[in-house]
């Protein structure tokens, strides 16, 4: 019955619609027609590296303030990476074949305008005061002396040109390691000398354990990192930039740093600690595994606690005598 109604319902329709008067078709405003706003049931899902850009306003935008926005831009854009020459390969030709492309080695570079500054100073200043002869005395070197084994290239601002990847030379050796050129500056800081028992802590993949390794100055080197499958591309690396005979002086080790004073009795005398972090970029530009998902909230949120848990542990074993 209430289907022959409908049938019955839909002929009458259409019947008055052939008779309608054409106005009833015309478009534009009508008087007794009201427009409803529509919304959609459910907001469309933030996005985790939307999610990474608004805690970065919010946290960065306090802390760099007017640096912030060019900060932004440039996590937002593309990396430029640095090239870290590996002193164990054909040194020569992959410094040649860099410099043909117009890279520069930053750390020189950066060193050259120390030196120039440094001399402009003791030019400029002779202490005349004893207040200024007691701070010459005590205050430390403006800027302190790098490795000059470490070299890295970088094309210079402006300059969009990218490295390829390196290939192996005659012995089977990479030649250079591609990372972000700001990673070397811990490496820098720790200021090895020779002779040092080194450990890198969190040293997977293992850009700043090459770093150390450029050194030259590491008699031995424990590199640790918790996560197995990370160790694994730490040894990858280290097989493909190193000989065997400096292979056997790093130790690899794949344990939790925060209890590294159990299992371990030796004493360092420079330890570096880079500690695992919200991986910025890669949270404003990559989905996934991205720690800004929910899934990994908690985890995100404990965050500030294990690094503070690892570099605490970093004071238990350090040979403080050395420092
Ligand atoms: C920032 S990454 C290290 C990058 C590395 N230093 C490099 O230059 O290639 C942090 C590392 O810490 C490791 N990690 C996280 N928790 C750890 C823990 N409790 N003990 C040791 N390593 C840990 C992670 O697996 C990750 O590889």
């Amino acid at each position: 019955m209430a289907v022959a109604h409908r049938a019955n319902g839909k002929r009458l329709f259409l019947r008055y619609l052939r008779k309608a008067p054409p106005s009833f078709f015309a478009l534009g405003p009508c008087r007794h027609r009201h427009y409803k706003k529509k919304w959609a049931a459910t907001a469309p899902p933030a996005t985790s590296s939307r999610v990474a850009l608004q805690v970065f306003d919010m946290n960065y935008g306090d802390q760099f303030g007017g640096l912030w926005p060019s900060i932004r831009i440039s996590l937002l854009s593309m990396q430029k990476y640095g090239a870290l020459v590996n002193n164990f390969s054909d040194v020569e030709q992959v410094i040649q074949s860099l410099e043909d492309l117009s890279a520069v080695d930053f750390i020189q570079e950066s060193q050259k305008v120390t030196e120039e500054l440094d001399s402009s100073i003791e030019e400029d200043s002779v202490p005349t005061s004893s207040l200024q002869i007691e701070l010459s005395k005590t205050q430390p070197q403006h800027f302190p002396s790098v490795s000059p084994n470490i070299k890295c290239y970088t094309f210079p601002k402006g300059d969009i040109n990218r490295f390829r990847p390196a290939r192996p030379d005659i012995i089977g050796i990479l030649g250079y390691y591609l990372l972000d050129a700001a990673s070397i500056l811990p490496v820098l800081a720790l200021n090895v000398q020779p002779g040092n028992i080194v450990l890198d802590l969190c040293a997977a993949p293992g850009g700043k354990t090459l770093a150390l390794l450029q050194t030259g100055y590491c008699r031995e080197l424990t590199a640790n990192d918790l996560s197995m499958s990370r160790t694994v591309r730490l040894r990858n690396v280290l097989r493909s930039y190193l000989p065997k005979e400096i292979q056997n002086r790093v130790r690899v080790t794949s344990w939790d740093g925060r209890n590294w004073c159990h299992t371990e009795t030796s004493t360092y005398d420079k330890v570096l600690v880079d500690v695992p972090c919200t991986n910025d970029r890669k949270s404003v530009l990559e989905e996934e595994n991205n720690i800004f998902t929910y899934a990994r909230k908690g985890e995100r949120q404990m965050l500030p606690m294990l690094q503070l848990q690892l570099l605490i542990l970093l004071a238990m074993f350090v040979n403080l005598g050395n420092w």
